[in-house]
This record gives C-alpha cells, sequence and structure tokens, in this order.
C-alpha cells in the first residue's frame, strides 16, 4: 500500500509497486515483466552510458470525477518515441506494446494513483535506450525499454503559480539542424549549465532562442513557449523545439473556445506585444510565465523586461487549461477521443 501524502505532491520520484522491462534482442522484444526492484543491472560497455543512445517520453493517467481512470494521448506519446528512435537508429516498441504498458503500469500502481480533486496525477515515464555491449559510436542493436510511473503534483509547486523566467542568449538547447525535434536524454543534458546558472539568479526556467538566428523564440529547458495577443494563441514555428503534445492539443482548446490559432516563428521583439504568456507540457499543461528577462548573457547585469499580467495566470491561459485538465480528469466529454480508459 503507498504511504504518500496526495496532498503535497510535487514532481519527484517515488517506490512505487513495479515498473516494466523488456529488452529487444535477436530481432524481438522478451516477455514484459514487472519488477519491484527498480534497480537494474545493465553492461558498463552499454551504448546508452557512453554515447547517450538514449531516448524517452513523459505523459500522465489522471483519476476522474466519475472515478475512471485516464490516459492522455499515449498514442502521441508512442508515435514520438519511435521518431526519437529512428533519430537514434534503434528499435522501437510498436504503438500497441506502448500503450498495454502504460495501462499495465497504471494498474499495477493503482494505489500510487492521486484520488481525484487536487490536481495530481500519476507521470508515466516511458524509456528506451541501447543496451548491449560496444565501443565503437554506433547504433545500439540491443536495447532495453521501460515503463516507469510516479505520482506527481504540480510541477513547480503551485498549478498555475506564475514564474519567472530568462532567455540566456550565450547558450542554446540545441544544434541547428540538430537533435532539438527529438525527445532524446542529450537534449536535456546540453540545457544543464544554462539551467543551473538561471536557477541561481532566481529563475524557473530558461526561454531558447532559435539556433541559427537567435532572433525567434524556440522553446523552454522542458516545455514549449505561447503567448496570447487579442483573441490569438501564439507559438513557435521551428524545426529545433519539441513538437509538444500539449501544445498541439491546446491549438486545439484555442479553436474550441473561438480564437485563433497561429503557428510561425515568434520575434524576440514580439514579447513586447503579448498580454499573456506561458509555457506548456504534460508537467502542468500550462504554466503563466510573469516576467521574462532577456540578457545578452547570464551574466551581463544588462537586461530587458517583459511583464504579463500581476502574478495571476491570465482569464484565456485559464480557460485553455481548464479546457484540458476537464477533459483528463472527466469533467467534459472527451470529443475528440484524446483520453483511454484503464480498465480496472
Ligand atoms: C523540451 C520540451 N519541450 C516541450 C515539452 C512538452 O511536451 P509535452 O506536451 O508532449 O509534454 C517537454 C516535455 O514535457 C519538453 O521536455
Amino acid at each position: 500500500m503507498s504511504t504518500i501524502d496526495f496532498d503535497n505532491l510535487s514532481f519527484a520520484y517515488h517506490k512505487t509497486n513495479t515498473i516494466l522491462y523488456t529488452e529487444f534482442k535477436n530481432g524481438k522484444w522478451s516477455e514484459i515483466e514487472s519488477r519491484t526492484d527498480d534497480y537494474i543491472s545493465i553492461s558498463a560497455f552499454a551504448g546508452s552510458l557512453h554515447y547517450g543512445i538514449q531516448c524517452f517520453e513523459g505523459l500522465k493517467a489522471f483519476r476522474g470525477k466519475d472515478g475512471k481512470v485516464r490516459i492522455f494521448r499515449p498514442d502521441e506519446n508512442a508515435k514520438r518515441l519511435r521518431k526519437s528512435a529512428e533519430y537514434l537508429g534503434i528499435e522501437a516498441p510498436s504503438e500497441e506494446m506502448f500503450i498495454q504498458m502504460c495501462k499495465r503500469i497504471v494498474k499495477e500502481n493503482i494505489d500510487f494513483l492521486p484520488p481525484y480533486g487536487n490536481n495530481a496525477s500519476m507521470y508515466i515515464r516511458p524509456i528506451l535506450f541501447g543496451s548491449n555491449p560496444q565501443l565503437g559510436v554506433k547504433s545500439s542493436t540491443e536495447c532495453v525499454f521501460m515503463m516507469l510511473c510516479s505520482p506527481v503534483g504540480a510541477y513547480t509547486g503551485g498549478a498555475l503559480e506564475a514564474i519567472d523566467v530568462v532567455i540566456a542568449r550565450d547558450y542554446d538547447r540545441a544544434a541547428p539542424n540538430g537533435s532539438g525535434a527529438y525527445k532524446v536524454g542529450g537534449n536535456y543534458a546540453c540545457s544543464l549549465l544554462s539551467l543551473n546558472k538561471a536557477v541561481k539568479l532566481g529563475y524557473k526556467a530558461v526561454l531558447y532562442l532559435d539556433p541559427t538566428s537567435r532572433k525567434f523564440i524556440d522553446e523552454y529547458n522542458s516545455s514549449n513557449f505561447f503567448g496570447i495577443k487579442g483573441n490569438s494563441y501564439i507559438t513557435p514555428l521551428s524545426d529545433s523545439i519539441l513538437p509538444s503534445i500539449t501544445n498541439k492539443s491546446l491549438e486545439v482548446a484555442a479553436r474550441e473556445l473561438g480564437m485563433t490559432v497561429e503557428r510561425r516563428p515568434v520575434p524576440v521583439e514580439e514579447l513586447g506585444s503579448f498580454e499573456e504568456v506561458g509555457e506548456c507540457g504534460t508537467a502542468v499543461v500550462i504554466t503563466p510565465v510573469h516576467k521574462i528577462v532577456d540578457k545578452p548573457s547570464l551574466e551581463s547585469d544588462q537586461e530587458t523586461v517583459y511583464t504579463y499580467g500581476n502574478g495571476l495566470c491570465g482569464e484565456k491561459s485559464l480557460a485553455l487549461y481548464k479546457y484540458i485538465t476537464s477533459i483528463q480528469y472527466g469533467e467534459a466529454p472527451d470529443k475528440f477521443g484524446w483520453t483511454i480508459e484503464v480498465e480496472l
């Protein structure tokens, strides 16, 4: 039984009942094992440890108002994992296997799924990595696929609490024509130095510019960017950002709420004309941004500051947030068939 305090969850690791484990070897996946120990044994020569041959996903399961358990758009995560695996040149699980494993991990850890009513949920973390011993730099021929989970609350400590972020013009998250659009661990490694420096300066996230011209907004270290101007939801078009499933869902939500959607390059100067700005991603759907500080370098005292609202979530961002979360929590009809129910 879980002894977790579901009312005070952040985005952190909790030991659950099981993890799911399977290996791709000799052209096929092994039988999926439920393991109670989340320590695994792999070769010290595994390509993932040396060359970052690794990709992952993040999605959530929710306990609904009606008691039902729903997973939000796992088919999209399965497709994105396949794209990441193709980028790395490794095998990926089929969409069917991915979704089966999502359902199974939730079912086996159901006592860790937070109850309805406190904005908490079960975070599901699929991870795929090259596992055969190798010395040369090449795609792994064998890999491990695991499905992990952990109960989570709001990422930043409080859902819809506005944050301050910084543009670090002396760092890029991704290279031009590089891996920015794939969910590979290397992208996160590339963001850590700038993120650590930004956190020390009191910022919650880094907002990166496009690495080619540094004239347009790309995305944050772990979420996509959106801005609201008049009745428009505006989000960057860039080939170096992760195609966020939340952002894709928010675009639909915006249209449903009578807004227009613009996915296009967003020049940095346009930050001065948005009424609301936010981050979006699986972790909390939307985190409103209060302040964006643009610095020539993180060490510089020179800065241009853009401020939005009064520290609370803007009206349109809140409506978008509610549109998505009410489907996730079974409070509104799932008219687009986004959720998959877990039979308990
Ligand atoms: C770099 C990055 N961008 C965007 C997102 C948002 O993607 P999604 O909405 O699919 O969670 C994430 C993950 O949450 C991310 O790590």
